[in-house]
């Protein structure tokens, strides 16, 4: 099987939240149908083909009744772990929902107590923030630690508020959206024996697992120590790996049955059950397969081939912007504190003269501020055009 990446797949005049200018203005001060969107983690690449014929198949049914997941999803789901993270997991553990932040939000309800302490990570995917918030916790910050190349844990930093008694829960980005971290074992192993230290219960963001690239190894929590099993639920989907994330699903892995009881207390108080969309259900069957696998290993060949062309060419055109060294993701994180200009004026500047919309780092926390997110996963045409805007529009950088 061979992908072309590169078919030109034209998203521009669809729903897509990326490409459509309304869509872009929940982002941006400013945007036209000139604009290159590369902010929100949607990818410009089509699905799989054998997904889009086995969603055709399922179309034809013509009836779209209440439905439930076959064993042939569990399946795959096992195999997936099993193939690409070498976690054993059980089928009893899988839980089925309609996206990792809702999996998150009913973890914090479920485990622990309004006014309770939950530690992340800044710079960080802000909905982390957003669901302790919303759910009247408190959001208690380890940041990482930068050191103008790479970010690191700080670990003395995480053993302070860990060990607070007021702090119940961490939320971990593994790998990390945006610094494009991915964290290794031994990274993991102190953050687990931390958290079975202090007794926290830790969730695992696992949504771009298999997007480490370069060789870089993905470690799930899940595999680290098998005591932490007891305290963990780490969140799956397939939304980000084979871009179906309008499809709305996710799988939350919860060992500790009573854990996963209060799980699904906290869905059925929204009425909320744990099934697959129609859709969904198809999608997870057909990419949680040996073609899946394949389908990946080569988009992640074209995502690697535009971070290195875009790596290169910022340090060939600019002095004062720098690419931040990325081990996975598809979301490149860009230092402009450097830059001769006030970081509004460079947005504003990249938003109304180079006209790509990207994310202000600052909506992953202050520690984001003079930085931005620049999503890759896009033609590689679209992406040398939107460089060479960058460079003309800062000529002197
Ligand atoms: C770290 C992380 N978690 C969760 C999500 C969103 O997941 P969902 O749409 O399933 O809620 C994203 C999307 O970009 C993400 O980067």
């Amino acid at each position: 099987m061979k992908t072309n990446f590169n078919e030109k797949v034209e998203r521009r005049g669809t729903d897509s939240i990326k490409w459509n200018v309304n869509g872009m203005l929940g982002m941006a001060e400013y945007a036209d149908e000139e604009s290159i969107p590369m902010w929100v983690a949607d990818m410009d690449f089509k699905v799989p083909n054998f997904l889009i014929e086995k969603m055709e198949e399922r179309t034809k049914e013509g009836v779209y009744g209440y439905n439930i997941p076959s064993e042939n999803y569990y399946k795959g789901i096992l195999y997936w772990q099993k193939n690409r993270n070498n976690w054993d997991i059980k089928k009893d553990w899988i839980v089925t929902n309609t996206g990792v932040v809702s999996a998150i939000c009913y973890s914090i309800k479920a485990f622990t107590e309004e006014g309770d302490g939950v530690v992340i990570q800044n710079p960080v995917y802000p909905p982390f923030k957003r669901a302790i918030e919303v759910n009247n916790r408190k959001i208690v910050n380890n940041k990482l630690k930068f050191d103008g190349k790479k970010y690191t844990i700080d670990f003395k930093d995480l053993e302070e508020k860990l060990k607070d008694p007021k702090n119940k829960m961490m939320i971990l980005c593994n790998p990390h959206n945006p610094v494009g971290r991915v964290w290794k074992k031994e990274e993991l192993e102190k953050i687990v024996e931390l958290c079975l230290k202090y007794s926290i219960t830790i969730i695992s963001d696992e949504i771009h697992s298999d997007l480490a690239l370069f060789n870089n190894a993905f470690t799930s929590l899940g595999t680290v120590n098998e005591k932490i099993l007891d305290q963990l639920v780490v969140c799956t989907s397939i939304s980000k790996t084979f871009n179906c994330a309008a499809l709305k699903i996710a799988n939350t892995i919860i060992p500790n049955n009573v854990m996963k009881i209060k799980f699904l207390n906290e869905m059925e108080r929204n009425w909320d059950k744990p099934t697959a969309n129609m859709y969904g259900a198809v999608a997870i069957e057909s990419t949680y397969t040996k073609d899946g696998e394949i389908w990946l290993e080569e988009l992640k060949k074209y995502l690697e081939k535009n971070y290195i062309y875009m790596k290169n060419f910022i340090e060939e055109n600019f002095k004062n912007l720098k690419c931040i060294e990325l081990e996975g993701t598809y979301l490149g994180w860009l230092d402009l504190r450097e830059m001769n200009l006030e970081y509004k004026e460079i947005k504003r500047k990249i938003e109304r003269e180079a006209k790509i919309v990207i994310d202000g780092g600052e909506i992953f926390g202050e520690e984001g501020e003079g930085f931005v997110r620049i999503n890759f996963a896009c033609h590689e045409d679209v992406l040398k055009e939107a460089l060479n805007r960058l460079k003309s529009t800062f000529p002197n950088e």
